[in-house]
């Protein structure tokens, strides 16, 4: 029982450690993390739109802008600009951030979601 646990916690650190080794790089996790939770939709190729808008830029863009793309009302006429913090929120509960949003999917750790903006930061 004490031997499975302590394997479980020595599991746990070595994952934290590797984890850590890949983000010290230009930060390969987020963009496998964006790829993985985000790609089936999104892309951060230029102005290339999926079911979801092109993200390449979207910190520091107003919400609702991506060219050619066909937005809900809500997040058309939301007026807010992609913050950090805005995005934080958005990625955690993207429809209490903006009520009747068309997109339901969230990014449920706090540090995935901080490895994903991050990454975003990097797509200008
Ligand atoms: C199942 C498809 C799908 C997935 C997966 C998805 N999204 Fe979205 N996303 C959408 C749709 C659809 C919209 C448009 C929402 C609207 O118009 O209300 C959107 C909008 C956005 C916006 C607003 C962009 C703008 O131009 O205002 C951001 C930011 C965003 N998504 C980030 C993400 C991130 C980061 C992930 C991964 C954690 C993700 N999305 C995963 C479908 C998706």
């Amino acid at each position: 029982m004490l031997t499975s646990v302590l394997k479980i916690g020595f599991v746990v650190a070595a994952l934290t450690v590797s984890a850590n080794a890949a983000s010290a790089q230009t930060s390969p996790s987020g963009e496998a993390l964006f790829r993985q939770r985000c790609g089936s939709c999104h892309t951060v190729q230029g102005t290339q739109n999926r079911m979801g808008p092109a993200l390449q830029g979207v910190v520091g863009r107003k919400a609702g802008t991506a060219p050619g793309y066909n937005y809900s009302p809500a997040l058309r006429e939301w007026g807010r600009t992609w913050t950090v913090a805005n995005l934080e929120l958005y990625l955690a509960a993207p429809r209490t951030a903006v009520p009747g949003t068309k997109m339901s999917i969230v990014a449920p750790s706090p540090a995935q979601r901080a490895e994903i903006i991050r990454y975003l930061q990097t797509q200008r």
